[in-house]
């Protein structure tokens, strides 16, 4: 860690300048790392609900229990809605653009031909920024 010391004897002057010196370098090290954006948690709850009622088990590329819009869900090389790597499925995706970057809000979901059996769940309505749902090719009511 670095020290901020003015010592020296060459006095007033090379003091000043040691502080500006620290002055100058604390605010770099002070500012906060942008923290990573948030799941919005009613989505984040609704996400675990439908798939919990459907017993789909997420890809381990992305972190159900934890933080759901991290890891390949945030992936913006390829954005074009639904049609991201379809290895993942069930398979979301997050758009973390929402309140100055701070909230993600899950924009599509698939779920494609998994025989999920069941019916479409209330929860559903509470992903409201969907822009993508593929539910092909399963039993739903
Ligand atoms: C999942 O999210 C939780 C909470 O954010 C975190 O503690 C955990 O390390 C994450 N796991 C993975 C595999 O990313
Ligand atoms: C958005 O975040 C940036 C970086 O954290 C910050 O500088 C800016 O003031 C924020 N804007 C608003 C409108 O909150
Ligand atoms: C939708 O979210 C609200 C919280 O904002 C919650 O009270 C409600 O139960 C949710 N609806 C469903 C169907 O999960």
């Amino acid at each position: 860690m670095r020290r901020c010391t003015g010592g020296g004897g060459h006095g007033r002057q090379l003091l000043l300048l040691a502080v500006l010196a620290c002055s100058w370098v604390a605010p770099a090290e002070a500012q906060p790392q942008q923290a990573a954006a948030r799941t919005d948690p009613v989505e984040a709850a609704a996400l675990n609900a439908i798939l919990q009622r459907w017993r789909t088990t997420p890809s381990t590329t992305w972190n159900i229990s934890g933080e759901p819009c991290s890891g390949t869900t945030v992936d913006q090389t390829n954005t074009d809605g639904i049609d991201f790597d379809p290895t993942i499925n069930p398979g979301i995706k997050c758009d973390c653009s929402f309140n100055n970057e701070t909230v993600c809000r899950i924009v599509s979901l698939r779920v494609y031909k998994l025989d999920v059996v069941g019916q479409i769940p209330a929860e559903l309505q509470n992903l409201t920024y969907l822009k993508d749902l593929d539910l092909r090719l399963n039993y739903l009511t």
